[in-house]
């Protein structure tokens, strides 16, 4: 059996003989010579054959997305892609490819219809990756601060995050919801782990189509008892650095690939501003000359207008009580409450949502009756605070607006191998 090296250890190791294997990614030839840009998951080499070599009828067969095993001498080669050739001594086909669906001039919906083949792209693979490190990060940053890892359930007898975005769910006799947020059993988790944080599969029946909104994405949620607005608006600038010092240092050349402005990223790497809803705008209109009303939530047209001002991303804490979720507790004001939302640089909008929980059983009753609830289906939630209760907060983050943010692509949908949108849940 020949050793088998990835492309990338290839063109580090720059001479020699090797073995390589992958995907013709490109092909073209003429009657002197064959070229294949090979592929695997770790980049791409141009490969030549000559006819005298005893493979060149079968190079002949190699089409694009056929697999390969090839053998071959290095040679730096400053025209070739990625900056050296294998001169190809041997050649098997592995898996010969029909015509490839895929060329230049095919449309956005079409990419979609054939998502299967089209995340072998240079582009999504370049995306996956980062995803990957954005994950890993969130992940390595709660580790090192002491945080258990705490798998809530999808399968949910309640809501949390409005009525309006549930998918129900035929369960045996009975009816559930797939999860909106982990938050409720998050919060459950705390009083026995303190610090927990989960990365799970989140569900939202969105009715708009925009390029922000998927209707399966993954949360990544935290939650910690002890812990107030402040602490928790210390661990999302905290947490968010992380991510962009590891995605600049992990994954340069997919930045490159994706033709990233990555001055823009490190500058999004210093302390954020921070501001109160209230103050946000007096801001726009000073700036910009929008009004808003008090009291109105801020879309999409007002999170950009903010992140134009800065180039970090913007803490926004105290927002109108009355467009509050249940569990977000009044900061004493009369009319804020103690809660976050973190609006990304360069038009990406919210990535984080958080919140101080409220204690108080009697309130939160109040408001779910308000939104057509009935509070008894919320008996394990009382019991949290009936049962040594403590102050606690946490947030959620949206792991393909940070990774839309971080690779600069225009669509949360190129952020998640196989997006799920109201019109788009096929393959
Ligand atoms: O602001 P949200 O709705 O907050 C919660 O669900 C809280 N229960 C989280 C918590 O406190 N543990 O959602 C959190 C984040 C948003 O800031 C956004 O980044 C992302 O989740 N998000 C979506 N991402 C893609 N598609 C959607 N439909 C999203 N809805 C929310
Ligand atoms: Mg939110």
């Amino acid at each position: 059996m020949d050793k088998f090296i990835s492309i990338q250890e290839a063109l580090n190791k720059g001479k020699g003989k090797v073995s390589i294997r992958g995907w013709a990614h490109r092909e073209r030839g003429s009657n002197k010579l064959k070229f294949i840009v090979l592929r695997d998951s770790s980049n791409i080499i141009q490969c030549v054959i000559k006819p005298e070599n005893k493979v060149w009828d079968e190079a002949q067969k190699v089409t694009v997305e056929s697999s390969l095993e090839i053998k071959g001498t290095l040679k730096e080669d400053k025209r070739a892609p990625t900056g050296y050739e294998l001169q190809v001594t041997d050649l098997k086909l592995i898996g010969s490819s029909d015509s490839f669906p895929i060329s230049r001039d095919v449309s956005p919906e079409f990419l979609l219809d054939v998502r299967h083949l089209y995340i072998r792209s240079r582009k999504l693979t370049a995306i996956m990756k980062v995803r990957h490190t954005v994950l890993q990060a969130f992940r390595d940053y709660f580790l090192k601060e002491g945080y258990f890892e705490f798998t809530p359930p999808v399968l949910q007898p309640t809501q949390s995050e409005g009525g309006s975005t549930l998918f129900e769910v035929k369960y045996y006799k009975e009816k559930m919801y797939l999860a909106q947020t982990w938050q409720l059993y998050g919060e459950a988790s705390v009083f026995s782990l303190e610090k927990t944080f989960c990365l799970s599969p989140t569900f939202r029946a969105e009715k708009s189509k925009t390029s922000r909104h998927l209707s399966e994405f993954i949360m990544a949620e935290m939650e910690a008892a002890w812990m107030d607005l402040k602490g928790l608006s210390d661990h999302t600038e905290n947490l968010l650095r992380f991510i962009v010092k590891r995605v600049l240092k992990e994954r340069k050349e997919e930045l490159k690939i994706l033709e990233r402005d990555i001055e823009k990223l490190k500058k999004a790497d210093a302390p954020f501003k921070r501001m109160t809803y209230s103050e946000v705008l007096e801001l726009l209109e000073k700036k910009d000359g929008m009004k808003i009303k008090w009291g109105k939530d801020l879309r999409t047209i007002e999170e950009d207008n903010l992140s134009k001002h800065f180039d970090t991303p913007v803490i926004v804490t105290h927002f109108p009580e009355e467009i509050m979720a249940f569990y977000k507790p009044p900061s004493g004001d009369g009319k804020t409450s103690l809660c976050l939302d973190v609006i990304a640089p360069e038009g990406y909008g919210e990535i984080i949502g958080g919140s101080q929980r409220d204690l108080d059983i009697e309130r939160m009753s109040e408001k779910l009756k308000k939104e057509g609830e009935d509070p008894k289906d919320y008996q394990f939630y009382w019991d949290l605070r009936k049962y040594g209760s403590v102050p606690h907060s946490g947030f959620g983050m949206g792991v393909e607006r940070v990774v839309a943010w971080m690779c600069g692509i225009d669509n949360v949908k190129d952020a998640i191998g196989f997006p799920r949108t109201m019109t788009r849940f096929k393959p």
